[in-house]
């Protein structure tokens, strides 16, 4: 595994806070920045053990440092879309750790260009980050979660897939193939004690737009970019009121009343704002 993964694990710290009853082992994948950054940081507070995975070690390693003053952390740089590497790496972290209590799902990428434009292999690239990864997660995480008949994963999708704007199609169908994953799980283990939810962020204000391409969508959305911190608190707050599925801003979930009552014109409405003005 060494070979595989580089890994950090510091010290349990002297200034623990106590966790609460029944916080476990808690993993999240994209870390590093962003959305993940913020979650990891709410679920470390919680008194969470708390395990780091991304690609960026340095950021991990930072970002550990940072969270062993409120739970022991672990950073595990990782390529996610490496299944094999995946694989490993959670089976030897459920091994050594014991089972997981907490999976979130965040580790992710853009892609924003009309479908032509796509490479062939950016589209599979957006399966294998958005779905696969999780899938194979999942997979590692389940079995010990339902034999403790405990366990919450939650998985980042988009409000992309409520609405399918311009530009978004290789990034929306993978989010998509995730949102029906969750849903599918939640069905497959009803009653089982382990709890699935996908949350649908909006616009929020990360790296994630700092790549040429998506950096003009920034701009043009600015007005709407929300904190990172207000989607980390609605995930850690599905852990004590478990739902299936969650919209940040919360107000975004009447997106799915209008499109039931008015589906061509929600799907007009998208098109034509969501559309770049030099296009
Ligand atoms: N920002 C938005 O407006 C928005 C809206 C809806 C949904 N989302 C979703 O929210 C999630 C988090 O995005 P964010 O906005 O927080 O963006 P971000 O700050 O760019 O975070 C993305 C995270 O994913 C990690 N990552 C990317 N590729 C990876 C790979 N191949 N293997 C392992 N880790 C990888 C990155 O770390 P490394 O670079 O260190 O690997 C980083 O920690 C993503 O799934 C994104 O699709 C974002």
């Amino acid at each position: 595994m060494d070979s595989l993964v580089q890994r950090t694990l510091l010290p349990r710290p002297r200034t623990k806070r106590s966790a609460p009853q029944g916080a476990g082992l808690a993993v999240v994948t994209g870390g590093s920045s962003g959305i993940g950054q913020e979650a990891a940081r709410l679920l470390a507070r919680r008194g969470h053990p708390t395990v780091l995975i991304a690609r960026r070690r340095d950021a991990l390693n930072d970002l550990a440092l940072e969270l062993s003053a409120l739970a022991p952390s672990m950073a595990l740089a990782l390529d996610v879309c490496d299944d094999q590497a995946t694989q490993a790496t959670f089976g030897q972290l459920v091994h050594d750790r014991g089972p997981v209590r907490v999976l979130v799902n965040c580790a992710g990428s853009g892609l924003y260009s009309p479908f032509l434009k796509h490479e062939p292999t950016d589209l599979r690239r957006m399966m294998e980050i958005h779905y696969f990864a999780a899938a194979t997660a999942i997979r590692s995480v389940l079995p010990g979660m339902l034999d403790q008949r405990a366990g919450h994963v939650v998985n980042i999708g988009s409000m992309s897939t409520k609405m399918g704007p311009w530009g978004h199609s290789g990034y929306t169908a993978a989010k998509a193939a995730l949102t029906a994953l969750t849903q599918t799980l939640a069905a497959d283990y009803a009653s089982s004690g382990v709890h699935f939810s996908v949350v649908h962020p909006g616009i929020i204000d990360t790296p994630y737009f700092d790549t040429p391409d998506l950096q003009p969508l920034r701009q043009q959305l600015r007005r709407h970019l929300i904190n990172p911190e207000r989607v980390a608190r609605t995930v850690v707050r599905l852990l004590d009121r478990p739902r299936l599925e969650v919209c940040v801003p919360h107000h975004y979930r009447l997106v799915d009343a209008i499109k039931a009552l008015h589906p061509t014109m929600l799907h007009h409405l998208v098109a034509s704002h969501s559309r770049p003005t030099k296009c």
